[in-house]
């Protein structure tokens, strides 16, 4: 017989939302296994739910599920926890809701490239509205890991390599799913992850060694999980990754002393999968009764899908090595955000109270979201916008030109690419009645090196005015655990270019894929690039209208594409070292005369045989018009620490049409107790400026927003020169200088 919750106890928890004593009463009836239970995340997706779930739940030993995605079965799972429990306490049901639930937008790191917080946090907040039509509440995302290494698969997932775009598009990204109130219909909880320093993997390695200094965590790789955790994010979720020899998911210092005694988080931190028991394959533990320990003591409040805490915590408990307090401290945690979930007050789902998914409003701002991700790389001529009236023949070529569930990207559990609108049944439809259209699939997947269909490809762009490419990367190729040591065009498609650039008829290159692509040797062969990441379903109407005119390209790179895959890691904001790389120091190894001496060389931080720069910078994109920055203007050329410098600049669209441009504000902290970078991003605008016209563009940037953690780990903003700049890219722009003296 089960025994509910005490019912009065209950209501009196609705009566008071903010009561947490009526938690804590409810903890206080709650048994240890019971409390262990709502430590413990179990996995579902079983056609039926299986006996050990359904019995473990009637028991009290689970306090949330992931992977079920039916109705029927999540509303079921509720009430065997609900109506067959002793307490009745609701479940979390968790899922990967990354980019998208079944209409999907572009992956996370295309969608940093609109750098816009308000497209962000729609795409969440429809994610989250779809998701919440089959139970789920909870989903584990944003991924708010900086990543600096294209060859690591989750960079598709992320939110690029700045701390700063990464923070204000992580906190509009977790607003987007939590809404203004967790208990609203549609609100699912975020969790912020991967806690920390997952990105820094040794060799762009999913899962491999990080080694990160205390100040570079403190700099670079923290800052947006503080913004989330300020912005009142839900979760966190502990990294599968080894920080600095001890592990994450073991890690105190991160989980305890960092994230609830420095910043004082009130939420709870569930694990990664498995990542618990797996604190033993590190070495950091020697059985999982001491990963349990590890985890406990850390302050990881939630097991994911192993079981060390239901098979050690009651012995830990019984041998003193955990005290109960931590395991209500943990508890407590889970219960409250049940509770604002308002899962206590009705914990089974009523689709007909949710949009309806893939409907057209959300196809619409996914179609508008893939337009803002897309990235103008290269337009020789301004052979971009192709007028379609002026066409008689287009070919359209390659293996992502019309594969519905290839474009949709990574970590798309739920995607449904039946839904996918493709570049080539786009691209037909806009050249319908207008001009002929030849489609060659020329190559059967991305990574295929049969060049037999290439002979077709090569007739139907001989015909053609324009030769439309559309390749890059299967989905399949990023994404968790799928890594790249080569990051150029996979399979034989450098090939088909070099191909149908024999034709001579120039081609217009679309490329699709979950991270930056090497394609240094491509670009002299093809007029103009468009780099649309994994844009999604609408991705195919939305590079249409950007090829043809109907919109513009805006998108700005939140990631620094390489020239080789040698340079990496190489990212803008770089330190400057004591021989930096410049264009007098820099010598290409076929200059160097033979038998020269070792000391005749550049001295500099350069390789041999690569230019240093990169082959397109962060901030990088352009437009089909020129935006003049000029004027630059500061309020002060010298500013007391605590004041505030107002910087603006005048901004023109020098272009017939109109368009959209991402105003960017770096600045260079000249000398700093630890070295600082050679630029840092520290504000940035969308600006929307019809043809002609001009606009000021201003920024307020106080003093505390130059802070930095010095070598003592102490926030801090010391005085000295600052170099700034205002532009529409982290390599251009008017500069001007300022100075900060102490008060
Ligand atoms: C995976 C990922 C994590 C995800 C979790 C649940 O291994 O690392 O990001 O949320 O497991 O699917």
């Amino acid at each position: 017989m089960s025994l509910n919750f005490p019912n009065e106890a209950l209501s009196n928890m609705n009566s008071h939302p903010s009561t947490p004593d009526m938690l804590v009463r409810m903890l206080d009836s709650m048994t240890v296994e019971e409390k262990i239970g709502q430590m413990s995340q179990f996995f579902g997706y079983d056609e039926q739910i299986s006996e050990h779930l359904a019995h473990s739940i009637r028991q009290g030993r689970v306090g949330s599920v992931l992977n079920e995605v039916r109705l029927d079965t999540v509303n079921e799972l509720q009430r065997l926890a609900v109506e067959e429990s002793r307490l009745g306490i609701p479940l979390l049901i968790g899922r990967d809701v990354i980019h998208g639930f079944n209409t999907i937008f572009p992956i996370p790191l295309g969608q940093a490239a609109s750098w816009c917080p308000e497209t962000v946090k729609k795409c969440a907040h429809i994610s989250a509205l779809e998701a919440a039509t089959t139970g789920i509440n909870w989903t584990f995302a944003p991924m708010i890991d900086i990543s600096r290494d294209p060859r690591w698969g989750r960079i598709a997932e992320s939110l690029g390599e700045d701390p700063h775009l990464c923070s204000v598009l992580g906190v509009a990204m977790l607003e987007g799913f939590q809404g203004e109130q967790l208990d609203k219909t549609g609100s699912i909880a975020a969790c912020a992850k991967h806690f920390a320093g997952y990105g820094a993997g040794e060799s762009g390695r999913d899962y491999s060694t990080t080694n990160i200094p205390e100040n570079e965590l403190r700099n670079v790789y923290l800052p947006p999980f503080k913004a989330a955790a300020d912005a009142g994010v839900a979760t966190f979720m502990s990294a599968f990754s080894d920080l600095n020899g001890v592990p994450a998911s073991g890690n105190k210092w991160l989980m305890t002393d960092i994230l609830r005694k420095e910043w004082n988080y009130k939420g709870f931190v569930v694990s990664d999968w498995e990542s618990i028991q797996q604190l033993t394959t590190h070495g950091f533990s020697k059985d999982n009764k001491d990963a349990a320990y590890e985890a406990t003591d850390a302050g990881i409040d939630m097991e994911m899908v192993s079981s060390t805490y239901l098979d050690h915590l009651p012995a830990l408990l019984a041998e003193g090595r955990i005290d109960i307090q931590q395991i209500n401290t943990a508890v407590k945690k889970i219960l409250q955000l049940k509770w604002q979930l308002g899962l206590f007050d009705n914990p089974y789902t009523d689709a007909s109270l949710l949009p309806i998914p893939m409907n057209s409003q959300h196809l619409q701002i996914a179609k508008d979201a893939a337009i803002q991700s897309c990235v103008l790389l290269k337009n020789d001529n301004d052979i971009l916008p192709l007028s379609a009236d002026s066409l008689n023949s287009v070919a359209i070529i390659g293996p992502l030109a019309d594969d519905p569930y290839e474009q949709l990207g990574t970590w798309i559990f739920d995607g449904d690419s039946q839904h996918s609108q493709t570049c080539l049944t786009a691209i037909e439809q806009e050249l319908s009645g207008k001009a002929s259209t030849h489609y060659v699939k020329a190559i059967e997947t991305s990574r295929s090196y049969d060049q037999t269909d290439f002979k077709q490809a090569i007739e139907s762009a001989a015909a053609a005015d324009v030769a439309l490419l559309i390749l890059g990367e299967e989905s399949i190729l990023s994404g968790e655990a799928h890594c790249r040591a080569e990051i150029g065009l996979p399979g034989c498609q450098e090939q088909l270019i070099d191909a149908i650039a024999k034709t001579g008829t120039p081609i217009v290159l679309v490329i699709m894929a979950g991270r930056p692509l090497t394609i240094e040797t491509v670009l002299p062969k093809v007029a103009a690039v468009l780099f649309a990441w994994h844009p999604g379903t609408m991705g195919g109407p939305a590079i249409s209208d950007l090829l043809f005119g109907k919109a513009s390209p805006s998108g700005k790179l939140p990631v620094t594409f390489p020239r080789k895959v040698g340079q990496v890691p190489i990212y803008y904001a770089q330190k400057h070292s004591g021989k930096p790389a410049t264009e007098a120091a820099f010598v290409h190894m076929n200059d160097i005369p033979v038998h020269s001496p070792q000391t005749s060389l550049g001295m500099a931080a350069t390789h041999l045989d690569t230019h240093f720069s990169p082959l397109f910078p962060f901030g990088f994109g352009l437009s089909y018009m020129q935006f003049r920055y000029q004027n630059l203007q500061l309020s002060h050329k010298v500013l007391h620490l605590g004041e505030t410098l107002t910087v603006r600049v005048l901004l023109t669209n020098t272009g017939d049409t109109y368009g959209e441009e991402i105003a960017q504000l770096y600045i260079r902290d000249l000398v700093g107790s630890v070295t600082r970078p050679v630029k840092e991003l520290k504000d940035f605008k969308r600006v929307k400026l019809a043809a002609g016209a001009s606009e000021w563009v201003t920024f307020e940037l106080s003093t505390d927003k130059l802070a930095f953690y010095d070598r003592n780990m102490q926030l801090v903003t010391e005085a000295g020169q600052f170099q700034i700049w205002l532009g529409g890219c982290s390599q251009t722009g008017p500069q001007d200088e300022f100075e900060i003296v102490d008060a």
